[in-house]
């Protein structure tokens, strides 16, 4: 099957969160389930120096975006067998100290660049040589697609070609005012309470939502969750609508980049029968972080956005208890202000016991994963969420809130007794983290029971093979409805 994937970011030539991982590897397993994937994205600064194997290619955009026409370059690098990468170069647009904004502060004309990045993806779809079979957009940055796509058909292009769209978290709609909707160039018909228009505001998401063939998101309760009021952000309505279009399918790991054996990143190798690199690697965090080396005491550690959706009120709170205990914590995040700050007073108020490092930092982050005993995500909402099954992997043992993708990836011993990979807690509170907290600190004083939840998460399977089956699935079922 040939697919044309789209994203804003993708792993690793761009990246701020999840999205970035998750294109990257479904494309890579589409490719080595023998299938041809490739994707479109954003030719950000940077991008060339450290890829220096891009070539151009002899192609042009030269795009109406409202009443002024955008110009535009392509680049592209062939990846694997079966999978190519393509680049939209628009300096204006992209070759910025950012991807989506600078010092906290969105990009102001978001709506424009990502009407830009749409454009020629729909345009590529219609014109390439390689024709896809499939459409299959990302998150809000290329909602439009859809949208544009059938309006080809309008404009008596023939059948256009199905499209996919997968939500990996609603809580981004790309809403802007009504008068970018002019940029699009789509007829005023579009823009109405059932496609493209949100009281009176534009909104990308919705505009996938309404124009897509079918439309998934990254984990099975999470498909559950958006049709619901309190997890729909406003969707839920649109959702239940297109329920019988909504799969929910499970993000995989790609274990080559993610695993403690041919890892690059980490101080020494380690497996699940010789966990002795995982102990040098716990000292070496500890050592590398400021922290007392001390084999004893229990890691906790957070890899993270610093955004409300991720927990950290409750974060804060929890750790504020509970650091009087024998524990250490350390953190690697980016965020809010607000949130930086609070983890800096904690850091002062636990100096010995905290570690707090703010920025983006990958080695770090494979550190971290390593060397933690224990990874906390109590997050608020969480569609997917890939830190706590790199964790497993790791022999750190997660402890999460059941919620979204984390409550279908983390098995918990009330649920499944021996076979627990980690622990689970339910109430959105401090108190009911902290509850979770202690009970990890008890697991530690039971080297069998730690040893028995570490084999269990080392071998759980998250890998791509299963999920990409059910992508195809999806795709076939819209192939047989043409
Ligand atoms: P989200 O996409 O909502 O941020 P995920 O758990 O799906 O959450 O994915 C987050 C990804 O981003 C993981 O690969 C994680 O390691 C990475 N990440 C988050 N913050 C940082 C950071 N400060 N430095 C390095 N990697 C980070
Ligand atoms: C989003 C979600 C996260 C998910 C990721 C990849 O950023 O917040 O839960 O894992 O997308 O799908």
């Amino acid at each position: 099957m040939k697919i044309l994937l789209a994203s804003s970011e993708v792993f690793p030539f761009s990246k701020t969160g999840g999205l970035a991982d998750m294109v990257a590897a479904l494309a890579r397993a589409l490719a080595d389930a023998g299938h041809e994937a490739r994707v479109v994205t954003p030719l950000y600064r940077g991008i060339r120096e450290k890829f220096p194997a891009i070539k151009r290619v002899d192609w042009q955009f030269h795009l109406p975006m409202g009443d002024h026409y955008a110009d535009g370059g392509l680049w592209e690098l062939d990846v694997a067998s079966g999978l190519k990468i393509y680049f939209v170069e628009q300096p204006d647009y992209f070759n910025r100290a950012g991807i989506y904004q600078e010092n906290n502060c969105s990009y102001p004309d978001n709506d424009e660049r990502y009407i830009f990045l749409s454009k020629c993806v729909v345009h590529l779809a219609r014109y390439l040589t390689w024709k896809p079979e499939v459409v299959h957009v990302h998150d809000w940055q290329v909602g439009l697609v859809p949208a544009l796509i059938l309006q080809q058909k309008n404009e008596g292009w023939g059948n256009p070609t199905p499209t996919c769209l997968t939500i990996h978290n609603l809580a981004y709609q790309g809403v802007f005012p009504e008068e970018a909707f002019a940029l699009t160039n789509l007829p005023p018909s579009f823009f109405n309470p059932e496609g493209a228009e949100f009281f009176g505001l534009l909104n990308c998401l919705k505009a996938g939502i309404a124009y897509t063939d079918t439309i998934t998101t990254v984990s099975p309760r999470y498909a559950r969750e958006i049709t619901t009021e309190e997890f729909g952000c406003g969707l839920d309505g649109v959702l239940r609508r297109r329920a019988q279009n909504l799969t929910g399918i499970l993000n995989g790991v790609d274990y080559s980049e993610w695993n403690t054996t041919k890892n690059p990143h980490l101080f020494k190798p380690y497996s699940v029968s010789r966990l002795a690199g995982k102990n040098a690697g716990k000292a070496e965090l500890q050592k590398l972080l400021g922290l007392p080396v001390n084999k004893s005491t229990p890691l906790f550690g957070t890899i993270s956005r610093l955004a409300e959706q991720k927990g950290v009120d409750i974060q804060l709170g929890a750790l504020a208890e509970m650091l009087n205990a024998d524990m250490q914590f350390c953190l690697l995040g980016s965020g809010a202000p607000e949130f930086e700050n609070g983890y800096r007073e904690l850091a002062k108020r636990f100096p010995d016991k905290v570690a707090v490092r703010f920025g983006y930092d990958e080695k770090l982050a494979h550190r971290i994963e390593a060397g933690c005993d224990f990874f906390l995500m109590p997050s608020r909402f969480e569609p997917c969420g890939l830190n706590q099954m790199y964790s497993l992997r790791y022999g750190t043992i997660p402890i999460v809130r059941a919620t979204g993708g984390l409550d279908d990836s983390v098995a918990d011993f009330f649920e499944v007794r021996h076979q627990a990979t980690g622990i689970k807690f339910y109430e959105y509170s401090a108190r009911a983290l902290a509850k979770a907290i202690r009970k990890a600190l008890a697991i530690y004083q039971e080297p069998k029971l730690i040893s028995q939840y570490r084999q269990a998460g080392m071998k759980a399977d998250y890998s791509w093979e299963a999920s990409v089956a059910k992508y195809l699935n999806v795709y076939e079922k819209l192939l047989e409805k043409q």
